[in-house]
């Protein structure tokens, strides 16, 4: 068990801490599920960038998946090796492009036929041949939040079969295009079987329709989405996961790619954060704490739910209370009318499950330096991120007069 009140001593507050053996038994769970099937995990970066965290990952052998340059620079950094990185993103600069090629990584997920010209013509200039793979949208509804749905024809994602089976014929015949792979991913925090299923049904139908043509690929790249408990959710088993995708390839050799993100991180995170105080209007009662919708958004954007833990020494009877931070908007909290015991100043809040899309979807907003980092391994606890100072948010400013 994680000793908070220890850790918030040592490192202050507001503070993310990511529980690395958790993470270690998440990837060995899905690892374990595609056993006996030639496959990479390749961790998605997004989801926790932080560079210990990466190369936590890159330790237990994991790929990474990529959606900026930025990030593969930081898989490099964090020990993995090219065969096992993957460039995806629907917009991607040709600088981007250009590195991804040059640093010869496992291949870019192209989303466009317009990128697929542009990759093109970079591998040219370089005299190089770009492995790619193309994203598939299977308009295909994954039944989750609509800002993290990505299968359906109406979001920017993807191109659909047709188009796909065009830039697979042109990237076949060019000679700087190697067409290795192809890539679907219908979204995030799924719960259900059902339209991944679907989905790599119609994808593994297309793959077969390009072995007609001598097209032949190596990569299955079935995406990340892999739902987990942040309340009572019902969530997909990575056994069934694994034979649903498998089913649908039978007569197929190809090398699943899996890009999970939040399966590995999310419940291996926790924020913690010191009351400040309490405060009662005329209708409401609200809990003022030291972190705010900077430090971790989800609640905000997507009135997500995080299990919040009070530890303190108060016996009171719970009333429902909004959690809320120092930042200057209405939607700055963590929680609304949350059951909570009377609580006093310096006793501490944990909000749950904030491993994945916490701290990397944090801002300076409001001139806030973003909270430190800490990683617990073997019960024993190491700052992986300093707490950002006033100095770090103005050292980039330049001054106009
Ligand atoms: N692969 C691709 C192409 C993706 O776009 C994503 C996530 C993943 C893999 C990893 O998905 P995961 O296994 O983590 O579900 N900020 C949102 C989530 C955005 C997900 C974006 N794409 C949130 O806080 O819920």
């Amino acid at each position: 068990m994680i000793n908070f009140k220890k850790l918030a001593n040592e490192y202050k507050t507001p503070l993310y801490i990511y529980d690395l053996d958790y993470m270690t038994k998440q990837y060995e769970e899905l690892k374990e599920a595609f056993k006996g099937r030639k496959s990479i995990m390749a961790y998605a970066v997004k989801s926790n960038s932080n560079l210990s965290v990466v190369k936590h990952f890159s330790n237990l052998g994991s790929g990474a998946d990529c959606v900026s340059i930025g990030e593969v620079r930081r898989a490099f950094l964090a020990g993995i090796p090219a065969y096992k990185i993957i460039f995806s993103g629907v917009g991607k600069s040709d600088y981007e492009i250009r590195e991804a090629i040059e640093k010869d990584i496992l291949y870019i997920n192209v989303e466009s036929e317009a990128e697929l010209s542009r990759v093109e013509l970079i591998a040219k200039e370089l005299n190089k041949i770009s492995r790619i793979s193309i994203r598939v949208n299977p308009n295909i509804d994954p039944q989750t939040h609509p800002y993290i749905s990505t299968g359906l024809h109406d979001n920017k994602f993807g191109v659909e079969i047709d188009i796909a089976k065009r830039m697979y014929i042109k990237a076949n015949n060019s000679e700087n295009l190697d067409p290795v792979g192809i890539h679907f991913h219908i979204g995030s925090q799924l719960t259900e079987l059902k339209p991944i299923y679907e989905s790599a049904e119609i994808v593994s139908d297309l793959v077969r329709s390009l072995e007609t043509i001598k097209i032949e690929l190596k990569f299955f790249d079935i995406g990340g989405g892999l739902g987990v408990k942040y309340d009572e959710e019902v969530t997909i088993n990575p056994y069934d996961y694994a034979q649903a995708i498998l089913g649908t390839l039978k007569g197929l050799d190809l090398t699943i790619i899996c890009e999970p993100g939040r399966f590995l991180t999310a419940n291996a995170g926790y924020f913690v954060t010191k009351v400040l105080y309490e405060k009662q209007n005329a209708a409401k009662r609200f809990v003022v704490v030291d972190g705010a919708m900077n430090d971790l958004l989800r609640p905000s954007l997507y009135s997500a739910y995080h299990k919040i833990q009070a530890v303190t020494d108060s016996t009171s009877d719970k009333t429902n209370a909004d959690i809320v931070g120092p930042v200057c908007e209405s939607g700055d909290f963590f929680a609304k009318d949350y059951p909570l015991p009377a609580l006093k100043h310096n006793d501490l809040l944990v909000v749950h499950s904030v491993g994945a899309y916490g701290f990397g979807m944090g801002s300076n907003y409001n001139t806030r330096g973003r909270s430190a980092e800490v990683a617990v391994k073997d019960g024993e606890s190491r700052l992986i991120r300093k707490r950002e100072t006033f100095d770090d948010l103005v050292a980039l400013e330049l001054e106009f007069l």
